[in-house]
């Protein structure tokens, strides 16, 4: 008999899992079964029907992915090569690489500390500046990111009082509210995705919604190759296969009855970490902006080390050590190589949000269990710094260097 000990691995956190109800697999199965096995069908129409109404947007069209449905966007909103975009530094880097595969450039705009999302203030300066500059911004693309709705009273006024189209990147925020109406409905194209650590998920898949019928059938038309109404094949544009499968609008079907439900439980998870650590010394919940209803897709915390003696990092180390996932808050895109060469406003907020910014395990099926054990090892690591004086932010690794953290500069 063996006298080795054996050591027991929890088993794993993800930071936000796939969390399917009964009837996705229901209604995947009579998918099959109907043997609809194609890009369209009806369950991807009955999709589309349903996702517009829960949106209160007229027209949704199921695509590929929530990147295709930014570059659709672009493209039916005419923004065209050398054209300047103005979007949200501090996000995904599918919002950006839509803006490129347009030809057209970003222009970075730094968080307001309120919302983390796009400061409209800032985007008032940059729309000023770039009007003097005599290379107007072409559209703005704002981002609702981690879960909460961007701050649209303002930034609608402003792009209403500079006549350019306005794009709302609600990947991220499907379910949130902003005075009391839905994400998505907010610019004149709003775009969803479904890839698999979103709320709800067909594993992947976006959605393109807006009131204009026209835009509508347009983005339908250049998601089918733009195909020509002809019995034969006809094509007088270049067109993208970026159409939903059937069998994938059958699982978002589902998911999308249980919407109201994992928005509850992402918003008790929230609820949960900010009656457990979010009043530690130097730990600050992200905020919600009063006139929203985030749906907290991910609860996200900054970290203060001088007064947590702890980093983020070391909360992240100490969390992957358990099994358990965590995610530093985006790096900000002008901070990206690939974007450095870019125009940002301002960038300092988002700077300070990537530093000290960590997304805690947020998915809509973590247990009692799991979310003592997640707060159980960040109280444990309070006081117990391991990467104070090494971390550099600016590469997000640990390694022997000056502060850089605690001054909040990049080396
Ligand atoms: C803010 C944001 N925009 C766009 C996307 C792209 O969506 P997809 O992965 O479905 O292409 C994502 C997520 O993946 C995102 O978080």
């Amino acid at each position: 008999m063996s006298t080795e000990k054996t050591t027991t691995v929890p088993s794993r956190i993800f930071l936000s899992p796939p969390h399917m109800s009964p009837s996705e697999r229901e209604l995947l199965l009579e998918a099959f079964d109907s043997n609809w096995i194609a890009p369209l069908g009806p369950q991807v129409e009955a999709f589309e029907r349903e996702f517009a109404e829960k949106v209160d947007v007229p027209y949704a069209v199921a695509l590929a992915s929530g990147t295709s449905a930014l570059h659709l966007a672009l493209i039916i909103l005419g923004v065209k090569p050398g054209d300047d975009v103005a979007t949200s530094t501090l996000t995904f880097v599918a919002t950006a690489n839509a803006i490129r595969y347009v030809g057209a450039n970003p222009v970075f705009i730094d968080s307001q500390a309120s919302s983390w999302n796009m400061d409209p203030e800032l985007l008032a300066v940059e729309l000023r500046e770039a009007t003097l500059r005599g290379r107007p911004i072409k559209a703005v693309l704002a981002v609702d990111i981690l879960g909460q709705c961007a701050d649209y009273d303002a930034i609608q006024e402003l792009c209403k009082q500079y006549q350019i189209p306005l794009i709302e990147d609600a990947a991220e925020s499907l379910g949130a509210t902003y005075q009391g109406k839905p994400a998505g409905g907010f610019g004149d194209i709003g775009c969803f995705s479904f890839n698999g650590n979103k709320i709800i998920t067909t594993s992947s898949g976006g959605m393109l919604v807006t009131a204009n019928k026209a835009w509508a059938d347009r983005a339908r038309f250049l998601a089918t190759q733009a195909r020509d109404p002809f019995p034969h094949y006809e094509h007088s544009e270049i067109g993208f296969n970026y159409r939903m499968s059937n069998l994938l609008a059958a699982v978002g079907r589902g998911q999308l009855r249980v919407l109201d439900e994992r928005v509850k439980q992402r918003r008790e998870n929230y609820r949960f970490y900010q009656q457990e650590i979010g009043n530690l010394p130097g730990i600050t919940m992200a905020p919600e902006l009063a006139a929203g209803r985030s749906t907290h897709w991910l609860s996200c915390i900054t970290v203060e080390p001088a007064e947590f003696g702890a980093t983020c990092e070391d909360i992240r180390l100490a969390l992957e050590k358990e099994n358990i996932e965590s995610r530093p808050v985006w790096k900000p895109m002008h901070m990206q190589p690939v974007y450095a060469d870019f125009r940002a406003q301002g960038g300092s907020v988002a700077e300070e949000l990537f530093a000290k910014g960590l997304c805690l395990p947020s998915g809509s099926s973590l247990t009692e269990s799991d979310l003592n054990r997640i707060v159980g090892v960040v109280h444990s690591v309070r006081g117990h710094a391991n990467t104070i004086g090494e971390f550099n932010f600016h590469q997000r690794v640990s390694v022997p260097s000056e502060n850089a953290f605690l001054t909040g500069r990049p080396s």
